[in-house]
């Protein structure tokens, strides 16, 4: 089976321009979201099973146990809207869980992979409106009416993706949220996975695994640029960093220069020296307590929240 995707990804030109915007800024950085090539979302399934990567396999720990309980929250005939959707596993064991859902839009950058997800999920889902979306969603977006009735819409942000964003963007994406949220019969809510601090030695294992599979997915950047915009990135003379920064409650994922060295990418040169780095991902930590107050300024209000035993990860349900 498929569904019609609706197909918003940034093409090559804003990919370009936006590369190089970050490696000419002070400091250089390039935007995580372009990650998700074809490539980076398979790498990124890698990830979410390594010994050390435990933010996927505690929140679906959590999902499991807490389940039932969400699902009373969110009620009956919701709209569920995902945002960063990946391969769709979690949202199986939420629509599992609720009591006869509406519809499911899939938001994520990623199309191979959304567009895969989708058509197993129309395939097991026949009752449900099921609606990927392509699109980067860091900035404003309009999304496509549910052709079903519903009562609720509830934006599902599983992952600790919203780790991503910085927290003032961070704000700027809840409060999008909540506007999205007001749709419906009924106002909705918000189920979100935000992973806490910790000890660095264990967040940093998690971002520095020993397989290399985290870096890998790190330079997979490069590669991206050298395939889509014509760069010519060595990939042997960049080396993957990972590190927990506490002024900023962030783990920091950066590229280093091996050597003195000039990339060029579409007509312009950049020069690097060894040593030289261009910083690639936030991923920022939080407490129960800091998230809660961010969501607050957004307008949402704490319904619930659920950790696991080590308090590794939790899952909020926040309401309007
Ligand atoms: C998908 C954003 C939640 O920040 O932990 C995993 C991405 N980067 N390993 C994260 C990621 C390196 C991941 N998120």
């Amino acid at each position: 089976m498929t569904a019609p995707l609706i197909d918003l990804k940034p093409d090559t030109r804003t990919l370009l321009e936006e590369a190089l915007a970050g490696l000419k800024a002070t400091p250089r950085h390039l935007p995580c979201k372009y990650f998700y090539d074809a490539v980076g979302a398979r790498l990124f399934e890698q990830i979410c099973e390594l010994p050390e990567y435990y933010p996927t396999r505690t929140e679906i720990s959590i999902l499991r146990r807490y389940l039932p309980d969400m699902a009373q929250h969110i009620g009956p005939q919701a709209r569920i809207v995902e945002y960063g959707s990946g391969e769709g596993l979690k949202i199986r064991l939420l629509l599992d869980a609720l009591s006869s859902p509406a519809a499911y839009t899939a938001i994520d950058i990623s199309r191979e992979q959304l567009q895969r997800a989708a058509n197993a999920l129309s395939e097991s889902y026949p009752a449900v409106d099921i609606q990927p979306v392509c699109a980067d969603y860091s900035s404003a977006l309009s999304l496509p009416r549910p052709t079903h009735n519903f009562r609720r819409t509830v934006v599902f942000f599983p992952g600790s993706t919203i780790g991503n964003f910085a927290p003032a963007e961070a704000l700027g994406l809840l409060r999008r949220f909540a506007a999205l949220a007001q749709q419906g019969q009924e106002p909705g809510g918000l189920l979100v996975g935000v992973d806490l601090k910790k000890d660095r030695q264990r967040v940093e294992a998690a971002y520095n695994d020993s397989r290399g599979i985290t870096a890998q997915f790190n330079l997979n950047l490069l590669q991206r640029l050298n395939r889509e915009v014509g760069a010519n990135f060595c990939l042997e003379h960049w080396q993957h960093r990972a590190y927990w920064n506490p002024t900023q409650g962030a783990i920091e994922m950066h590229l280093v220069s091996q050597r003195e060295q000039q990339v060029k990418i579409n007509g312009d040169a950049f020069l690097f020296s060894p040593g030289d780095s261009v910083h690639t991902e936030n991923s920022f930590k939080y407490t129960v307590e800091e998230f809660t107050e961010l969501a607050a300024s957004a307008g949402f209000q704490p319904e619930a929240c659920w950790l696991d035993d080590d308090n590794l990860f939790s899952v909020h349900y926040f309401t309007l």
